[in-house]
């Protein structure tokens, strides 16, 4: 099967869900997750750094990382494959349910509504321990992170970590979305991380599941066609002619 027989899926189908992971990024050259350890990083993996333990144990190490990866997404922009999907939704209204594991906003940039960020935002903080009202009563004090002047509470970054829930409304919203779409495309994840992963099975259970990945991944098997190619220059064909 091909790149034409998808295409008239995508054509048919009455609601389309697209699930992203980092390979959508890889063309904006964002590295993706499980390659993002380059030069002084090098020794790290993603479990040992993306922890509320790590940040509690290393903070401004762990701080740093997060620091250098929100400095790296000032230089970048969507990509071919971003812009088809912003645009499909702009030009059928409600149809397609966007969620992303990615936490870098490119799709949000490019002009997707109602992106499900599944892991949060690199952009964003938010309070490590639960605030007091001297937290919120003045701005936080400069450091790597800012802290509370008063109790001392951290600024963390707005991003799921390792061990911590998703958060409940997107989830809900997700799974809603796998379970009731005809076609679910699967974009540039290798599908070891869940629940996401999930949700792209269970889209294959309920309808058509179709991976879009240059490399062989976790979610070739649950797939109906995997098609080997790279976001920005799939999605583009695959959705612009819909
Ligand atoms: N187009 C499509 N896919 C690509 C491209 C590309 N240009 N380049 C690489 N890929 C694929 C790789 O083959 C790989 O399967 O993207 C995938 C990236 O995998 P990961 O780095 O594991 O990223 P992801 O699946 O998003 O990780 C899931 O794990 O660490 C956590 O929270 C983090 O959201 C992340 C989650």
């Amino acid at each position: 099967m091909s790149l034409a027989q998808v295409r008239e899926w995508v054509g048919a189908a009455r609601r389309l869900a697209v699930l992203t992971g980092a390979g959508m990024s890889a063309e904006s050259g964002v590295p993706t997750f499980r390659d993002a350890q380059t030069g002084l990083w090098a020794k790290f993996r993603p479990e040992e750094l993306a922890t509320e333990n790590a940040f509690r144990a290393n903070t401004a190490h762990v701080w740093d990382w997060y620091a250098m990866r929100r400095e790296k997404l000032k230089g970048v922009a969507p990509n071919a494959g971003h812009r088809a999907l912003a645009e499909f939704a702009l030009r059928h209204p409600g149809r397609l349910t966007l969620i992303t594991q990615n936490v870098d906003g490119l799709h949000q940039r490019a002009g997707s509504p109602d992106v499900l960020a599944l892991h949060g935002n690199i952009a964003q903080d938010k309070w490590l321990d639960a605030p007091r009202r001297c937290c919120t009563a003045q701005p936080p004090v400069d450091g790597r992170p800012p802290r509370c002047a008063v109790c001392g509470n951290l600024r963390r970054p707005a991003v799921v970590w390792f061990g911590e829930m998703l958060p409940v409304d997107v989830l809900e919203a997700a799974e809603a979305a796998a379970q009731a779409c005809d076609l679910m495309l699967v974009v540039g994840t290798s599908g070891v991380v869940y629940p996401a992963a999930g949700l792209a099975r269970t889209a294959a259970a309920h309808g058509r599941m179709v991976v879009v990945n240059p490399e062989p991944s976790d979610l070739d098997d649950a797939a109906h066609v995997v098609l080997r190619g790279t976001a920005a220059g799939l999605l583009p064909q695959l959705l612009a002619h819909t």
